[in-house]
């Protein structure tokens, strides 16, 4: 056996899996079954990490990433139930870790999976959707800023009471608005100071990445594909990755809320987070020039200061 034909299992996932096999391997190089299919580590093994590194075959990858997708949204469930707010944000994170995987495309198709679960879950408890974001994660960059975006995005939607189908798609759109930095090297998507000219204009191509591959990989609403695409643009044309003006209306909001949660929610080195009014502030300047929609701007702060 080749071992590309076995992958390593993450050793926080461990404890997640049962229906997996797990596999070993041995001093010649070869793979051993550890455990069968439909058996869970013991818990103590797991606390002590009395295992050996662990792979799951390639050949059950796919089903890997389902039982796992399954296993974390039931965990997201569990948090909003029971009101974990850092419950949530954990799971949501996880979640959102593993869509932003490369060659993961089974999770990106659960995701419609993970919206039902936060739409449902906080419709009959829309205040909580609020201190979300309040709560500092500890994932990276790049997953935090996602998490956020996604639970901004629910409130808006809670806030200007939107059908269903609406909330769904548009938090399809937060959660995926930046899969295509998992393309992009991380030492560029995390970087914690400002970037070159030369890292900056590999990090701008992170838009065209993230609607190819969510045209390529799954068949969400063309609209998700677009807001990946059209997030960076700007309606003056200043945005990138062509510089268009003419963009649509999800791209206008989630741009919008794409720049509020950084000033607001990010203590990068080189600046500090903002208080969201500060946030809304600096955002206005930008709509003055022109490079914001009014109204949308508008309808986003509506549901931020009330
Ligand atoms: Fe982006
Ligand atoms: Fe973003």
């Amino acid at each position: 056996m080749e071992k590309t034909d076995y992958l390593p299992v993450k050793p926080s996932q461990i404890h997640l899996f049962e229906k997996t096999p797990f596999y070993y391997q041995t001093k010649e190089g070869g793979f051993l079954l550890y455990k069968e299919a439909g058996q869970r580590l013991d818990r103590e093994r797991v606390k002590e990490k009395k295992y050996p590194d662990l792979y799951i075959a390639a050949k059950d990858k796919d089903a890997a990433l389902t039982e796992l997708a399954l296993v974390l949204n039931m965990e997201l469930a569990a948090g909003i139930a029971s009101k974990g707010l850092a419950e949530v944000k954990t799971a949501l994170g996880r979640i959102v870790e593993e869509a932003l995987t490369p060659r993961q495309a089974k999770i990106l198709n659960t995701l419609p999976d993970t919206v039902q679960i936060l739409a449902e879950g906080y419709s009959k408890d829309p205040k909580s959707v609020e201190y979300l974001t309040r709560i500092a994660g500890h994932s990276p960059l790049i997953i935090e800023h996602t998490v956020n975006v996604t639970a901004l995005i629910l409130q808006y939607c809670f806030f200007h009471r939107l059908d269903e189908a609406r909330i769904k798609q548009l938090m399809l759109c937060g959660l995926l608005h930046d899969v295509g930095t998992s393309q992009i090297d991380k030492a560029i998507v995390e970087a914690r100071k400002k970037l070159t000219d030369e890292e900056f204009k590999i990090y701008t191509g992170h838009s065209v990445l993230g609607h190819d591959l969510i045209l390529a990989e799954t068949d969400f609403d063309v609209s998700v594909a677009t807001v990946a695409l059209e997030h960076h643009e700007r309606i003056d044309g200043s945005g990138y990755p062509h510089g268009t003006a003419k963009i649509t209306a999800d791209s206008r909001l989630i741009g919008i809320i794409d720049c509020y949660e950084p000033l607001t929610y990010r203590d990068k080195n080189f600046r500090k987070a903002k208080k969201p009014y500060d946030s809304l502030s600096l955002i206005k300047e930008e709509v003055k020039a022109g490079r914001f929609d009014k109204e949308t701007f508008k309808t986003f702060t509506s549901c931020l200061i009330k």
